[in-house]
């Protein structure tokens, strides 16, 4: 079984993937992270290679300032792993620590990463469990709702012991190339004759069904002197980037309105012109707005403001 997915794997894998041709261990962890809440390929094509070559090493990370890893995270949506990313860096300088158990005891760090950066990165022999694996492993052995031990047992039964990475690897592929959440392509399947879970694949994988929330934010648009006044964010989530002020809106003053998605939100975005900014605005010119942490939203309702209003 683990011959017939190697061999699987070295035909149909994504070996293509930029973080799984170096043997640097840096990339690696910075691409996971960026992988945990992002698909792929806007991982590969819009903000990994933009992300290196700004912050080359985990030394060049630890030495920036923290508004310079959230303006090149800006748009990736949940900064805290920008934040966790950079703690990280301060923490380790030089090199990530070697261990499951020690790399689980920094920022950003939890039990699937590290496990990722140790067998991907340093090519030891854990069990990698992503949802795509856990949905291989959820059916391989029929298990309906198991824990995160048991299906850590089960991974590590089938574990591929000379080729840990590879192994890895070719799990997460075939759970996203053919072992489909829904109608997977079990006539591909390279463990299909062992696979208990042919039957009723389905029966396997818990879709949750998304609620949407609709909602309305609207946000004051002030400009003087051909800058825009942005202030901090409060909460947690969006610490230490800039968005609009909030306002209550006032019809005499709209602008605009657009949609836009963020997780489980349909928002629609409403923007009124504001007199007065409040005091502790951060004037930014439209040329320093790309070097600016902004979230997708910002930047959109920056974008949608009519031309030559900025
Ligand atoms: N290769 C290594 N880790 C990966 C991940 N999290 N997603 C996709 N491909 C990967």
């Amino acid at each position: 079984m683990q011959k017939r997915l190697l061999q699987w794997y070295e035909k149909n894998g994504r070996h293509e993937l930029p973080w799984r041709n170096i043997t640097d261990i840096y990339p690696v962890y910075l691409s996971e992270i960026m992988l945990q809440q992002t698909q792929v390929n806007r991982v590969r094509d819009e903000y990994y290679p933009q992300f290196l070559a700004k912050f080359p090493t985990l030394k060049s990370l630890a030495d920036a300032q923290e508004s310079e890893v959230l303006a090149a995270w800006s748009g990736l949506g949940y900064y805290s792993r920008a934040r966790n990313l950079h703690k990280t860096a301060k923490l380790c300088k030089n090199e990530l620590p070697k261990s499951y158990e020690e790399l689980l005891k920094l920022p950003g760090i939890g039990s699937y990463t590290a496990s990722a950066i140790c067998v991907f990165g340093y090519h030891q022999n854990l069990p990698v469990l992503d949802t795509n694996i856990k949905r291989v492993i959820k059916r391989l052995f029929a298990l309906i709702d198991p824990s995160e031990k048991e299906l850590t047992r089960q991974a590590a039964k089938v574990l591929n012991n000379k080729e840990p990475r590879a192994h890895n690897l070719a799990l997460m592929d075939l759970g996203s190339l053919v072992c489909l959440p829904k109608n997977p392509k079990c006539q591909e399947c390279p463990l299909v004759s062992e696979c208990q879970g042919r039957e009723e694949p389905e029966l396997y994988t818990q879709t949750q069904k998304r609620r949407y929330k609709a909602m309305d934010l609207f946000y004051g648009v002030c400009i003087s002197d051909g800058k825009i006044a942005l202030i901090e964010s409060d909460g947690n989530m969006y610490k230490g980037m800039l968005t609009l002020p909030k306002i209550d809106p006032i019809e005499d003053a709209y602008i605009t309105s657009f949609k836009h998605a963020y997780t489980k939100y349909r928002l629609t975005v409403k923007l009124y012109r504001c007199e007065e900014a409040p005091q502790e605005a951060v004037w930014i010119a439209p040329y320093a707005l790309h070097n600016a942490p902004l979230s997708s939203l910002i930047k959109k309702a920056i974008a949608n403001l009519p031309s030559n209003y900025l």
